[in-house]
């Protein structure tokens, strides 16, 4: 059970953001602590590169929690993780690259069959770690139990619905087929060496949204872990030795501009798999010696808009917008960033919205219904801190009791109203626990935002007839990649396809999609007729590319 400490802490971060005498009503409270026993994963002493566990001597992270441990009164320190540079992240590139060996290593080689083989295998012997990987995953990144739970549970049905597609198969021209007078069929192979970036909000889900899928079309990863949530990682390590070959996955861990400037510019990386921001994947791009082989497949940033129509059902829709901007602490890419509400509706629906937070529960991950938790970034409290004194300044108010209120990592969510174009808050991706509304007089206006945003990802409506919504359902089906109607915005069902445009995405995340995004089409075409139908045959039985998957 989570205790408060009774540790004097200054309330520093709204007063020193430089905001006027409404921003420092702000408290800044003792911080949320625990006793529970904590974790203690070792990944400082030892490398995962090609398949070995070499011993690491040089610097190591100490990884802490954002939850305060009791007795010293600090970051529980819970793990250590390798400090790795550019010439150990080099050889993680260089094994990767050996067991691709050009195309002709045993892994991408081998028959998809035997690949998915081995991946069952391997998601069989981490569900036997799920109780470590879960615990961990609340220590570090602060998921309620629940979330952490779901996030493993999810993680392992999305595996394994790609493993089974990859294997099925339903693509055009799986089986012979005469066309345009050739006899010819389809198969997928791998791209290459990967290079895969998660981030710390989902850091098993989603880099295994990439690397399944990466794994199952044939391509050795390089696994860079996240700065934040790479312990869950390390407890992979066993299962992934004594069920992949060595060199197919290789771990990357330490600072992003210490690592990966190694990694890309000795040219051997095929395709980056990045879930982040885009200012991280740019500069990884730019780094390749010749980008114009480097395959991209991106999820970044959402700004998702909530639109709320004049005769929205005011109870579900603040239920709804609640669930869609604050669950874990409004860190998902999916969240719900900004909500613009009609003016006829505005200040019944911020009442509302007011008392759903308010009774929202916050503590330790682990404390009976709570959905507020610690945030694990750092400097997360300061920068909401920031975007909340830039809001009251210009006009903003906070309409929520404790908005803004931190406790040590944990920043109670704020509800800013009414906010307008002029504030930071209402175009800055705050990842994080505050809600802006702002308010529209015509749907016109809506779109206007649409228009001019960065973001391609989702929006949600709220409404009750749909006809006054066609104008913004069609102007957002050019701008994002999926529309919600009276539900907030979300990834899942993951066999649904999760894509974006602008900056918010490069390629498509499903349980099919993401077969496409890590392989390439082979075409094997003969002449159409008796000849061709026999030479095909006979190719097709001996085989293993053609082998019937
Ligand atoms: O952070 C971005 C995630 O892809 C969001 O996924 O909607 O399932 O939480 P989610």
């Amino acid at each position: 059970m989570a205790r408060v400490l009774a540790l004097a802490f200054a309330c520093g971060a709204v007063a020193s953001a430089g905001a006027g005498d409404a921003a420092s009503t702000c408290k800044s409270l003792p911080p949320i602590g625990s006793t529970r026993t904590r974790p203690s994963v070792n990944g400082g002493s030892h490398l995962f590169i090609g398949g070995a566990l070499t011993p690491w001597h040089g610097p190591v992270i100490e990884v802490t929690s954002p939850v305060y441990d009791e007795a010293t009164a600090s970051r529980a320190a819970i793990g250590t993780l390798a400090r790795m540079d550019d010439e150990s992240s080099a050889r993680a590139a260089k094994a990767a690259a050996a067991a691709w060996d050009d195309g002709q290593g045993e892994w991408p080689r081998a028959s998809l069959r035997a690949r998915a083989t081995a991946l069952r295998a391997y998601l069989d012997a981490l569900v036997e770690r799920r109780a470590e990987i879960v615990e961990v995953l609340t220590w570090e990144i602060a998921k309620t139990v629940a979330d952490a739970e779901a996030e493993f549970d999810r993680t392992m049905v999305f595996a394994r619905e790609v493993l089974d597609r990859a294997v099925e198969g339903d693509a055009p021209f799986k089986t012979w087929t005469t066309v345009g007078g050739v006899n010819a069929v389809v198969r997928r192979g791998p791209v290459g060496v990967s290079l895969l970036l998660a981030p710390f909000n989902y850091p098993i889900n989603e880099m295994y949204a990439m690397m399944i899928p990466a794994l199952v079309m044939g391509n050795p990863v390089i696994v860079k872990l996240p700065a934040i949530g790479a312990l869950a990682h390390i407890l992979t390590i066993d299962a992934l030795r004594a069920t992949l070959p060595d060199g197919v996955v290789n771990f990357v861990s330490g600072g992003g501009r210490e690592t990966l400037p190694a990694v890309m510019r000795s040219g051997v990386v095929d395709l980056l798999g990045f879930i982040g921001g885009s200012k991280g994947a740019d500069a990884l791009i730019t780094q390749h010696p010749r980008p114009h082989r480097l395959r991209v497949f991106s999820q970044l940033e959402g700004n998702n808009l909530g639109v709320v129509f004049p005769d929205a059902d005011l109870e579900a829709t603040a239920a709804a917008i609640i669930k869609g901007a604050l669950s874990y602490n409004g860190q998902r890419c999916t969240a719900i960033k900004l909500v613009v509400a009609h003016r006829s509706v505005a200040d019944a629906l911020v009442a509302k919205l007011a008392a759903g937070i308010d009774a929202m529960g916050r503590g330790a991950p682990w404390d009976a219904n709570v959905s507020i938790t610690p945030l694990p970034e750092p400097k997360k409290p300061a920068y909401l801190a920031e975007l909340i004194a830039d809001a009251l300044d210009r006009g903003a108010t906070i309409a929520n009791a404790r908005g803004g209120d931190t406790e040590g990592q944990l920043f109670h969510p704020a509800l800013l109203y009414p906010v307008t174009a002029a504030m930071r808050v209402f175009g800055e991706e705050q990842f994080g626990p505050v809600v802006p509304v702002a308010v529209y007089d015509d749907v016109s206006e809506v779109i206007d935002i649409v228009k001019h945003s960065w973001n391609g990802q989702q929006c949600a409506l709220f409404a009750t007839d749909a006809a006054p919504t066609v104008p913004l359902v069609d102007a957002l089906s050019s701008v994002v990649g999926r529309i919600n109607v009276n539900m907030p915005c979300a990834r899942g069902p993951d066999v649904l396809p999760f894509s974006g445009r602008r900056s918010s995405a490069m390629g498509t995340m499903s349980t099919t999609a993401v077969l496409r995004e890590f392989s390439v089409e082979t075409v094997v075409a003969t002449p159409a007729g008796k000849e061709g139908e026999r030479f095909g045959a006979d190719l097709a039985s001996s085989s293993v590319f053609l082998d019937g998957l």
